[in-house]
């Protein structure tokens, strides 16, 4: 159970506000979870009272709550939500929020815990922080603790990271930082090292010499929708690879910690990170594929091609789909290639983990002209939850007939219970002081120096590899099933 505090969300009029922090703190207090002294502070520019800002919450819950609203739990909740209206560069702003905490710690036992939230542009951050160091509301009281959660995007290049990283640790310690990745906190994502480290049989077989290579797979059917400004400044490889897929492979490819304090966690995906090989500009050419979706059609549904998008320019050259195949310099996964690809406008929504196992010899049942394929073990990340090894067995019958089978697990069936979404998770780990699923600094900053290098033979380069085209609803350019075929392999269909 986290300690009592006041949670100051900066940006709360903003969708994330509506759509995921507010049914996140719901949730916790309908798991019974989030503790009565607990005083929810949403501070934000437009004008808005305490009861206004409720009533749109209550909707919102409505259409966003994992869990039906429950008037009980919600009336029990609603008052201890406030608005708080300033401009974020307003000096008194936060005097006022200094001051209206204070009354809030003496009302509600609250004792002057404070989480601050920084959901806003990244543009906002410094002016923000600033200002909170400026009211002094990153000071802790004696006995109090004072932290901060970072909202992505956490820069869009090494240097951009850097110049962040020191902005916010001049305000707030780095153990009082939690730089949000939402990926961390889904189940699935928690239950790697379970699944590595609580089960004997996997990790003898964790390696180069098992393991054939490893596939991490997140598609989804959405376009950019409404974020073209964003969008424009990111693409895929900055939006999904340097934060979300790139912390699946950590978690895949990382050596055990000593123990689950959050820094030898932290300490152990660093080295993953650090490993990753940085390629040069011949190296992204062969190893990378960058695609942009055309017009086409999802779910029988007619859609345009991203240029066409709102507020994207239309000669952009930003790629909604990247693959690449990323080498681990370290000694259990050399020559064990990961394969990693994301897009948007591609059929499905989903993320998978699939480690594939190298063939059984080719003796007995694995001649070459009855290759019976290999075992692998896949990682559903979302949806249907939950994990399945592929094993080959003797189908009934007289004859000799051997078929591939899945062992398989689902979180839903074995649980019989829907699992939290990450917010939920991430907000109540930052309450009670809990990095371990937060990014670190390093980690980021490193992050991005493996970016960084791809980027460059993109964008600063005289002769930069094509930017593939693929139309929406397929999976993707061909170029990237080539990248596959190159080396004897597939990709694995979702
Ligand atoms: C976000 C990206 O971080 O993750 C989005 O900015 C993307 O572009 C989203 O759609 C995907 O998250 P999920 O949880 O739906 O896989």
């Amino acid at each position: 159970m986290p300690q009592p505090c006041s949670v100051v969300i900066f940006g709360a009029s903003g969708d994330l506000t509506y759509r995921k922090l507010i049914p996140a703190l719901y949730n916790i207090a309908v798991d019974g979870d989030l503790p009565a002294a607990v005083s929810i502070v949403g501070f934000a520019r437009r004008e808005k009272t305490d009861e206004q800002f409720r009533q749109e919450l209550e909707e919102a819950l409505r259409k966003f709550s994992r869990q039906g609203l429950n008037d009980h739990i919600w009336s029990d909740l609603a008052p201890r939500i406030f608005y708080h209206r300033s401009e974020f560069g307003n000096d008194e702003g936060y005097r006022a929020l200094a001051e209206r905490l204070d009354k809030l710690d003496a009302e509600r036992g609250t004792r002057g815990n404070r989480l601050f939230y920084l959901s806003v542009a990244p543009s906002e951050f410094e002016g923000i922080l600033e200002k909170i160091a400026g009211a002094k509301l990153n000071e802790s009281k004696p006995g109090a603790w004072t932290r901060v959660i970072v909202e992505k995007p956490f820069g869009t290049d090494l240097a951009s990271a850097r110049e962040l990283n020191s902005v916010v640790n001049k305000v707030f310690r780095e153990q009082d930082t939690f730089r949000i990745d939402h990926y961390l906190g889904k189940e699935t994502a928690q239950n790697i090292m379970v699944l590595r480290f609580a089960n004997a049989i996997f990790e003898p077989l964790w390696n180069s010499r098992y393991i054939d290579h490893v596939q991490i797979t997140a598609t989804e059917p959405l376009g950019v929708e409404a974020r073209g400004p964003y969008y424009e400044g990111s693409g895929a490889l900055r939006d999904m690879v340097q934060n979300h897929l790139l912390q699946l492979l950590c978690l895949v490819a990382m050596e055990p910690p000593t123990d689950l304090a959050a820094d030898s966690v932290r300490d152990e995906k660093l080295k993953v990170v650090r490993a990753l090989h940085r390629m040069t500009p011949e190296e992204v050419a062969t190893n990378v594929v960058r695609g942009q979706y055309q017009a086409g059609a999802i779910n029988g549904k007619e859609v345009i091609a991203y240029r066409a998008e709102e507020r994207v320019d239309p000669k952009s050259m930003i790629e909604t789909y990247v693959a690449l195949k990323v080498n681990i310099d370290n000694w259990r996964w050399a020559q064990v290639p990961f394969y990693i690809r994301v897009g948007k406008r591609l059929p499905k929504h989903g993320a998978e983990i699939a480690v594939q196992f190298k063939h059984a010899p080719s003796v007995l049942f694995n001649r070459d002209e009855t290759d019976v394929g290999p075992n692998v073990l896949v990682i559903r990340i979302q949806p249907d939850e939950g994990i399945s090894l592929r094993i080959q067995s003797k189908r009934p019958g007289a004859q000799l007939r051997i078929e591939p089978v899945k062992m398989d697990f689902h979180y839903g069936t074995s649980f019989g219970k829907a699992s939290p979404e990450a917010y939920e998770r991430l907000l109540l780990d930052a309450m009670s002081g809990d990095a371990t699923l937060f990014a670190r600094r390093d980690e980021v900053e490193e992050a991005w120096d493996f970016i960084d290098r791809i980027e460059h033979a993109w964008h600063k380069n005289p002769t930069p590899p094509p930017l593939t085209e693929y139309a929406s609803g397929s999976w993707g350019p061909a170029e990237a099933d080539k990248l596959l075929e190159r080396d004897g392999r597939t990709w694995r269909r979702l």
